[in-house]
């Protein structure tokens, strides 16, 4: 997407968690391509380097740090840099995430696993939201998106950890957005069906036949659809809707 015009985000700060490569990177860049300064935080730094020097080449100017969003003072260091640097913090984008097992019965799926999904997930989508508050109301506004998943609404079968995680990350979505309804700070969430990204390797081969069947249009989505979907809610001009978890399903989720 090279023909974006406008500049919704000009003179705001951007935090996009998960943005080395996937939803997180395309997002990233169209917040960038319209204006934003926009900081990526993600676990794998060699590759949010990557990103960064990729973007640079598209004029774009994209700050990489290195922060595990499961971990609360790397998500607090991470945050109060962008603050001592930029002085306000506009948007957060949670895209950091991860499937787990796949195709996976819960009678063999271990209790580590459950963990380790729900505390990137879950958890990370919980400390990216509770220390990216606080900036945001000192001006009396911001706009937090979470990713969600059809797999939180539906419960894919095979997902358990994922399923589970992410249906809390849409309980996280609801509190919050009723909890910060009288301030400037709105918080939304999107429920993708599947997006063609590098997490799709992570899938084994018969869960994702399982997944792109359920969708009525019969395809994969893509990072630029879910980009334009996500930058639209974390826009200025989405202002009247919080605690809501959009669907991106290609007709699957009609609700
Ligand atoms: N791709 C899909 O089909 C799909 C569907 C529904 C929901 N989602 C959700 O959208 C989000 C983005 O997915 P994607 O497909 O772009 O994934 P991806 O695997 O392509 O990219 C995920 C990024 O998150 C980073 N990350 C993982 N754990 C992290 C952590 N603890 N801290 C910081 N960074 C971390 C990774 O390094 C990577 O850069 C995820 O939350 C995912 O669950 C994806």
């Amino acid at each position: 997407m090279n023909d974006i015009m406008s500049d919704r985000f000009k003179g705001q700060v951007a935090i996009v968690t998960g943005g080395a490569e996937g939803i997180g990177r395309a997002v990233a860049r169209r917040l960038a391509q319209e204006g934003g300064k926009v900081v990526i935080f993600d676990r794998n730094i060699e590759l949010a380097e990557k990103t960064q020097v990729e973007f640079a080449r598209e004029n774009l100017r994209i700050l990489a740090i290195k922060v595990d969003v499961s971990q609360p003072e790397m998500v607090i260091a991470g945050v109060q840099r962008v603050m001592n640097a930029a002085k306000r913090l506009d948007v957060m984008v949670n895209c950091a995430g991860l499937p787990g097992p796949t195709n996976t019965k819960i009678t063999d799926y271990s209790a580590a696993d459950f963990d380790r999904v729900v505390h990137v997930n879950l958890r990370g989508s919980f400390l990216m939201a509770k220390y990216c508050i606080p900036p945001m109301l000192e001006n009396n506004y911001g706009r937090i998106l979470l990713f969600a998943s059809i797999a939180g609404k539906e419960g894919n079968p095979g997902m358990i950890g994922y399923s589970a995680s992410k249906a809390g990350v849409i309980g996280i979505v609801k509190a919050l957005g009723k909890e910060f309804a009288e301030t400037g700070v709105i918080v939304n969430g999107v429920a993708p069906a599947v997006i063609q990204t590098p997490l799709l390797d992570q899938v084994k081969p018969e869960q994702l036949k399982y997944m792109v069947e359920k969708i009525p249009m019969k395809r994969v989505g893509t990072v630029d659809e879910v980009a334009a979907l996500a930058t639209w809610v974390v826009s200025r001009e989405c202002s009247f809707t919080t605690g809501f978890t959009f669907d991106l399903s290609g007709g699957r989720a009609t609700y």
